[in-house]
């Protein structure tokens, strides 16, 4: 497990998309080196009686774009610091007149349509398959489901390489497709997440309906980052709740495969 040039310890990795820049009044400050790239600037803070690590994928200052994040860097980081459960929120596009603007989702399955991406760290000598049939873990969504009975389940989260939005006809097949909301960075980062043998969860914020119905109401950048502005408190309590929720002894649990994770710190 990445561990080298660390003290401070998490169990609890909060990854902040699109508007959620900070998520401590108080929170430390800690750089983390990876092998991947640049340095990782994660805040650590408390909710409740965890210790909380938070990396906004974006940057502070949003200069990030989607195709651009170095999720190996992001996760690593978060895995150094020895967090084992990770919410990531993401804004999302709705396909599904039932998940309309301001849900907040709890997604269930995940397509991956990005390309170009660096999505693995076993990426040497050391192969291995991550079994990813179900990519949220389970554990940790009914905990957040108990928690936050508001959070609508199941939705199909279909990430696209972005930065553009989809174009009428991408949108048309993704719906008949059975694609319920649509983002730009939930992949690679959860399966990278997996690849440590962390826990993952998105809450996943409707803030547009894609291309829409007609051509005034298809999705802006604009339009997102205002109903952003408007939910992040409602997300920011979710995400509260959630962490409280989680049992005290959560750390205490095993990384999937501790051998083949040393074997990728080595090679
Ligand atoms: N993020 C927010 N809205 C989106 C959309 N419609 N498509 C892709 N990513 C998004």
């Amino acid at each position: 497990v990445p561990s080298a040039n660390v003290t401070a310890q998490a169990m609890v990795g909060v990854v902040g998309g699109s508007g959620l820049y900070e998520l401590f009044d108080r929170g430390e400050d800690v750089d983390i080196a990876t092998p991947y790239g640049a340095t990782v600037r994660v805040t650590i803070g408390r909710i409740g009686e965890h210790v909380v690590a938070f990396v906004p994928r974006h940057g502070r200052d949003h200069s990030v774009p989607p195709h651009r994040i170095d999720a190996r860097s992001c996760i690593w980081a978060l895995a150094a610091l020895g967090v084992k459960a990770m919410i990531s929120t993401a804004a999302v596009g709705s396909l599904n007149p039932e998940l309309p603007v301001g849900t907040i989702a709890l997604a269930s399955q995940l397509v991956d349509r990005t390309h170009g991406r660096a999505d693995t760290f076993f990426d040497g000598n050391v192969v291995r398959h991550l079994p990813f049939s179900d990519p949220f873990d389970n554990a940790l969504r009914r905990v957040a489901l108990d928690a936050c009975p508001e959070l609508s389940d199941g939705a199909t989260v279909l990430v696209i390489q972005g930065p553009r939005f989809s174009t009428r006809a991408e949108s048309h097949i993704n719906r008949a497709g059975g694609v319920d909301l649509v983002n730009m960075t939930l992949y690679p980062e959860i399966a990278l997440a997996a690849e440590l043998g962390i826990d993952a969860a998105a809450l996943c914020l409707v803030t547009d309906l894609d291309t829409g119905e007609t051509s005034e109401d298809a999705v802006t950048a604009e339009a997102v980052f205002a109903v952003l502005h408007e939910a992040k408190p409602r997300l920011v309590g979710a995400i509260e709740r959630i962490v409280t929720a989680l049992p005290a002894d959560y750390a205490a649990r095993e990384l999937i495969d501790r051998a083949a994770i040393d074997a990728v710190v080595k090679q």
